[in-house]
């Protein structure tokens, strides 16, 4: 079977750039409480008028133009956020018709920080499978919207920026090189442990004014647990994935974490044994981008000239669900 590769990297963070400070102006919060928790300096947030489809095209354009190829040469599109445009249609349709390639199929994917994984795995299935050849996978968010940034709100607002990141994936002519395999894992019994709401479908009528009094519009979180959990199913997924593939730790030149909290993967790392710095880490600057940041940073790693032919890498991400994945590639 042929495998698959990924053919082309690109990002796009909006220009606006909100630092700790500047949250300390809206709520009680300050530089030191945020740093210390999480590393997160600052974060970006688009304009209002933004849609995530809009982030997603301009870091679409620049995986296309890394990969050298045309909008047209793509033929199917993955699209994974917890922050699309609308409730219905997915994402990635408005994503389509922006890109003027109406027709090919398009797909979203609702799995929040591990969203890219699960897009990359179908991806990776679709081309093995022969049914595609060049399947753009991307992961957007538009956080800046859906954050309460009042002191009952500041434990989330503080950790969320905009952001997204995309890939082509299509056959590899070596066959050394490619996905090598990907884990998915989910935990619906914790499904509340960090959820956004909104409406309650049980419910006739499913939105009340109640709902935007109750503030069931923005995010709700159990940092603990979260934290907790997300540093004992990244290495486990971690080990899942070397097993698979016969590999050491020390195989790997380099993983690519999602950036939740920086201390979640100062943790994972210590865990396993990693030194810090092969935990590649942007979160300082651009704070968690949920299914955004795996291609943000494989781009920026790139573009560091930090990956060569031949490196072995782990993606891995943990969140809301729970979920959790990882995928092993060599570069
Ligand atoms: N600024 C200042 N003080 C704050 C803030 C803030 N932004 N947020 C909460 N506090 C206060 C609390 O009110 C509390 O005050 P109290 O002691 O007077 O009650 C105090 O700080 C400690 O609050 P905790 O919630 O206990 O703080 P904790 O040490 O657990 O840190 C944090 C909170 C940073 C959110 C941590 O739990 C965490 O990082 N968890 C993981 C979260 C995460 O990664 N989420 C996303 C992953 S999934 C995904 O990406 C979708």
């Amino acid at each position: 079977m042929t495998r698959a590769r990924i053919l082309g990297v690109g990002r796009y963070l909006p220009e606006r750039r909100v630092t700790n400070f500047d949250l300390g102006k809206m709520f009680e919060t300050s530089d030191e409480w945020i740093q210390q928790r999480t590393g997160i300096v600052e974060r970006r947030f688009a304009e209002e008028g933004v849609y995530c489809s809009d982030l997603a095209l301009e870091a679409s354009r620049d995986a296309l133009k890394n990969a050298g190829m045309k909008a047209e040469d793509v033929d199917f599109i993955i699209f994974a956020t917890l922050s699309p445009d609308h409730h219905f249609p997915g994402s990635g349709c408005y994503l389509q018709a922006k890109m003027g390639l109406s027709g090919i199929g398009c797909m979203d994917i609702r799995n929040q920080c591990t969203g890219f994984l699960y897009g990359l795995a179908v991806a990776d299935s679709f081309v093995r499978l022969g049914m595609y050849k060049r399947i753009l996978v991307i992961g957007a968010e538009v956080h800046s919207s859906a954050l309460n940034f009042t002191n009952e709100g500041r434990d989330v607002a503080v950790l969320f920026g905009d952001g997204a990141g995309a890939v082509i994936v299509g056959p590899s002519e070596d066959p050394s090189r490619g996905i090598l395999s990907t884990h998915l894992h989910a935990d619906g019994r914790y499904a509340d442990i960090l959820r956004l709401e909104i409406w309650d479908i049980s419910k006739k009528p499913y939105i009340t004014p109640e709902t935007l009094e109750q503030g069931r519009i923005w995010p709700k979180m159990q940092g603990k647990e979260v934290f907790k959990m997300a540093v004992t199913k990244i290495p486990e997924v971690i080990e899942e994935a070397l097993q698979a593939n016969n590999l050491g730790i020390e195989d790997i030149d380099l993983f690519l974490p999602h950036q939740a909290n920086l201390r979640i993967n100062q943790f994972a790392a210590a865990r396993l044994g990693v030194p810090e710095e092969k935990f590649y880490s942007n979160i300082q600057r651009y704070g968690n981008t949920t299914a955004g940041s795996i291609p943000i940073a494989l781009s920026e790693v790139l573009e560091q000239g930090a990956l060569r032919e031949g490196n072995l890498i782990i993606m891995v991400a943990f969140g809301s669900g729970f979920t959790w994945a990882a995928s092993v590639i060599r570069w």
